[in-house]
């Protein structure tokens, strides 16, 4: 036991290299994982209704897209091969993450339009067309309200954001305080207990 969290900085849990296999929207990824990482063994149920019932970026979009939270990267590897035009932002603190994005972003094709970045990595002066997120709750609740309320400002004016959030870990209340905090919030969908809300301004 090393007491590493998925949102670890620098995971210790030993890397154990693995393949993770998923399709979405007809197309199959083979992705790198690793121990220390969230969901390192299979795509997320959470992030497999997301990436199943939001509406995915097309040709047409060209972004700059934010997976917040990138984990492995499944969602930016979705991202990526759905809008080849756009440039896709991965963030996370956790730096193994971060490595076996960029290098899952590489075996999609997409090493030269994925810019995987710690949070602080981000320049100030980059607005996103789309926000993407199976958000970290475990950090707490005040921790998740200050992680949206840092990146939520910076969707675009017409912007979009998707979120997925279990019902059970909350979903309904960060609807409702998403609102509180004057966003227009649509449950767009629900399934499997996940809810998946579509925020904008
Ligand atoms: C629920 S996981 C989702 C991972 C990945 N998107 C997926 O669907 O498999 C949330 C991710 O948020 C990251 N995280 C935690 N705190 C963060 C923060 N303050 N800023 C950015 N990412 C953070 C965690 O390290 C974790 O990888």
């Amino acid at each position: 036991m090393t007491g590493d969290h998925y949102f670890t900085a620098e995971p210790t849990t030993a890397a154990q290299p693995r393949e993770v296999e998923f399709s979405v929207a007809g197309r199959d990824y083979t992705l790198a994982s690793a121990g220390g990482v969230f969901s390192a063994d299979r795509l997320d149920p959470g992030t497999a209704v997301l990436l199943r019932k939001a509406e995915l970026p097309t040709a047409a979009t060209t972004g700059p897209l934010l997976d917040l939270g990138c984990g492995f990267g499944p969602i930016t590897c979705v991202l990526a091969t759905s809008a080849p035009a756009a440039t896709v932002w991965a963030v996370d603190v956790n730096q193994r993450a971060r490595e076996l994005t960029a290098a899952n972003a590489a075996r999609v094709g997409a090493a030269d339009r994925a810019r995987v970045a710690a949070p602080d990595g981000v320049p100030a002066d980059v607005s996103f067309a789309q926000i993407w997120s199976n958000p970290p709750i475990h950090i707490g609740k005040p921790e998740l309200h200050e992680l949206l309320l840092r990146w939520l400002p910076r969707l675009a004016p017409d912007g979009v954001a998707w979120l997925v959030v279990a019902r059970h870990l909350g979903g309904d209340s960060l609807h409702r305080w998403l609102v509180e905090q004057g966003w227009q919030v649509e449950r767009h969908a629900s399934q499997k207990g996940y809810r998946v809300l579509r925020v904008t301004r």
